[in-house]
């Protein structure tokens, strides 16, 4: 048995591995090396990063493979019909990272709310000139509406904490009741953040006509995916002063991040950190860990994504 990690971990994989199956071979690499880079003929387990793109021609280098544990709770990385054709099990990594990736989508919020970025890069360039009334005027979210576009297990994580900061909160979801549509969203939200799966229906969902059907002092905060947002129609209506900010912790061609999106005035930038606490990646590791122990022992993980694929105990 032979289970592939495309990166290191926080966690012993070999060790959970072995434990289990004595005579087990674990291969984990000590930084991230690329799913391209990994042997993959003998494998029965794949444990990759949302960096790894999995398709038909890495299932075609792994005729044995029965599980992919993609550590990340999006796998839109993962052509999940071509590994349900093949009898491949995927698992993800859910609720683990709720959390922190909330608290991130929050922080993000109150510094493009309150403008920190400039704030720090005035302190740092030496020629703050001390206190002024008017000086780097920023929007109070006490009372303001947060707009949740995807009001899954991150969303209500998100307006958990924007109720308690008194915002009253709106959403779009397809799945939620008392859902409003993401225009009608757009239109009444002073900060809209989103929260949902990059899919076909979601790629570019906001655009330039739903940036210019927002309050002159709207903000918006991406955690979820950077192809989720047309980028040059956000700096287009940032560098225009159509909306008052923006935050974005994901980016449509990481990790390119385009030059007009760098110089971009009242733009907060994040590395795709939104599950970046040791709480969280050592649990998500965890599950992927679990994934592959699960199918390996023929039972069903409790992560799977394509509940199709059938296990034989
Ligand atoms: C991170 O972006 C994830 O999907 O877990």
């Amino acid at each position: 048995m032979r289970v592939v990690s495309t990166s290191s971990l926080p966690i012993d994989l070999a060790g959970q591995v072995t434990a289990r199956f004595e005579s087990a071979a674990v291969v984990v690499p000590d930084h991230w090396i690329g799913v391209e880079r990994c042997d993959l003929a003998e494998a029965d387990a794949l444990v990759c990063l949302l960096l790894d793109r999995i398709d038909a021609s890495v299932i075609a280098r792994a005729p044995k493979l029965r599980v992919v544990a993609n550590c990340a709770v999006g796998y839109d990385n993962v052509d999940v019909d071509a590994l349900t054709s093949a009898g491949i099990a995927l698992t993800n990594t859910p609720d683990v990272l709720t959390e922190a990736t909330a608290e991130l989508a929050f922080a993000l919020m109150l510094a493009a709310a309150r403008r920190l970025p400039e704030g720090e890069a005035l302190v740092r360039s030496g020629t703050w000139q001390g206190w002024r009334l008017d000086q780097l005027l920023g929007i109070q979210l006490l009372g303001k509406t947060l707009g949740i576009i995807g009001l899954g297990r991150i969303g209500q994580a998100m307006r958990r904490r924007a109720e308690a900061f008194g915002m009253r909160v709106i959403f779009a979801d397809p799945h939620a009741p008392g859902a409003l549509s993401i225009d009608q969203v757009f239109a009444q939200a002073d900060v809209v953040s989103l929260h949902c799966p990059l899919t076909p229906e979601t790629r570019n969902l906001v655009n330039a006509e739903r940036l210019a059907a927002m309050k002159s002092t709207a903000i918006v905060v991406n955690t979820s995916r950077g192809a989720c947002v047309d980028e040059d129609a956000l700096v287009d209506a940032l560098t225009g002063g159509r909306i008052f900010a923006a935050a974005l912790d994901v980016f449509a061609r990481e990790p390119e991040i385009a030059v007009r999106l760098r110089s971009c005035p009242r733009l907060v930038l994040a590395p795709h950190i939104g599950s970046a606490t040791t709480e969280a990646r050592t649990q998500m590791a965890q599950l992927c860990a679990d994934g592959v122990i699960a199918v390996l022992s023929g039972s069903r993980p409790r992560n799977l994504v394509n509940a199709e694929v059938v296990f034989r105990g």
